[in-house]
């Protein structure tokens, strides 16, 4: 039976950690997988889980089952930091999901369930989205997000893909800090696009992994905010991996929004079964963590704060390659008014891997660079070293 099996690549971007541990330069530059990083290059622990883990290595009384929903305080903590004003205005509900990973997958189970068989995703987007929603049975179809060359929202590819989308398609919406490109819609362009998709009684699934690190927490939901205004259904997949650097613990949560109680009861309970079928019950601690930070005002201070100064810092690393302005056949200039970790650089594959054969960068195949990646000690260098491979 196995014998069947053809060779499956592995994921060029998690390829990337295991290439760039092996490269014994002291100069090397990790802008590869999205993972945060201070000015000296490392990813530590925020204080605020330490603090939360000390608490739980202390006073938990059990690990025994939670269920498939996890830690519903969590889920239902996180949700006046994602929703803010409208949190008591709406009928949401959720669970919590091994990631923003197994939010999507989730999403893409029980809209599937729900009678959803087509999905649209602007391109590029994050590597993994396509396959989720393959591996779930759903048709995806691409239009355009953004034309790399001259780092601009590719606007008039989405609006003819939502002329041409049908009624009870889903829609995948980055909420902010769009991965792969850093490019996300204006107040504007939200309203439009959700109207659109009102009138045409399309699905938003909006994709919700960066929250905080764009223009910050409030910010950041505008676009969220927007389509539940207009739309009257929307699913949330939420990770805490990033705004929390829970990276490898894996913390995420899914939601469902809907007009009617019953329907959400129903909803809720589709979620759980699905989620019973994929992985049982998420992974419990470091949502315990998470759920420990949102119950205590002092810890969500201080989380809040970390997150802010990650921000900051990417936004500073933002501001210094737009004053690098223009290296080779790379404009660096746009970057500055692009959000989160990515951007990404219209190289060709050749440059992507001179830049790392022969200058220590690593960036994903596809251009895209973390930019927390940079700091001022090697932001002189990244430029220069693209302005080698794209002169
Ligand atoms: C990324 O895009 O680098 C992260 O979301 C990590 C991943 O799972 O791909």
């Amino acid at each position: 039976m196995l014998d069947n099996l053809q060779p499956s690549p592995p994921d060029a971007l998690l390829a990337l950690i295991k290439l760039y541990a092996a490269d014994s330069r002291t100069d090397k530059i990790d802008l590869g997988v999205g993972v945060y990083r201070d000015n000296d290059g490392n990813t530590p622990v925020f204080a605020a889980i330490k603090a939360a883990e000390q608490r739980l290595v202390d006073h938990q009384p059990s690990k025994s089952y939670l269920g498939p929903e996890g830690d519903m305080a969590m889920v239902n903590g996180l949700l006046p930091h994602i929703l803010g004003d409208v949190n008591n205005t709406i009928k949401i509900d959720g669970l919590q999901t091994p990631g923003g990973t197994g939010a999507v997958r989730l999403a893409a189970d029980t809209l599937y369930a729900a009678g959803a068989r087509r999905i649209w995703l602007g391109t590029p987007s994050w590597p993994n989205h396509a396959p989720i929603f393959k591996a779930a049975q759903m048709e995806v179809l691409t239009y355009s997000h953004m034309d790399v060359a001259t780092q601009s929202l590719d606007w008039d590819a989405l609006l003819a893909a939502l002329d041409s989308a049908q009624t009870g398609d889903v829609v995948l919406l980055h909420g902010c800090c769009h991965n792969p490109t850093g490019v996300d819609y204006s107040a504007e362009q939200w309203a439009h696009i959700c109207a659109v998709m009102a009138q045409k009684q399309l699905f938003p699934l909006v994709d919700f992994a960066y929250h905080g690190l764009g223009q910050g927490f409030d910010a950041d939901s505008a676009g969220l905010k927007t389509v539940l205004a207009h739309l009257p259904e929307v699913m949330i997949a939420y990770s805490c991996d990033k705004n929390f650097g829970m990276y490898r613990d894996r913390v995420g949560a899914l939601y469902a929004v809907v007009q009617d109680q019953n329907v959400l009861t129903d909803v809720k309970s589709n979620m759980a079964s699905l989620a019973r079928a994929n992985w049982s019950m998420p992974p419990d601690h470091g949502g315990a963590a998470v759920r420990i930070i949102l119950e205590d005002a002092a810890l969500t201070s201080m989380w809040r704060d970390e997150a802010e100064a990650m921000r900051l810092r990417m936004r500073k690393v933002r501001d210094m390659l737009a004053a690098a302005g223009q290296a080779g056949s790379v404009d660096f200039r746009p970057l500055a008014t692009q959000n989160g970790m990515f951007s990404m650089l219209p190289l060709n594959k050749d440059q992507i891997l001179a830049l790392r054969n022969d200058h220590g960068v690593y960036m994903a195949g596809s251009g895209r660079i973390n930019v927390a990646g940079l700091s001022e000690s090697n932001i002189g260098k990244f430029v220069e070293a693209v302005g080698v491979v794209s002169g």
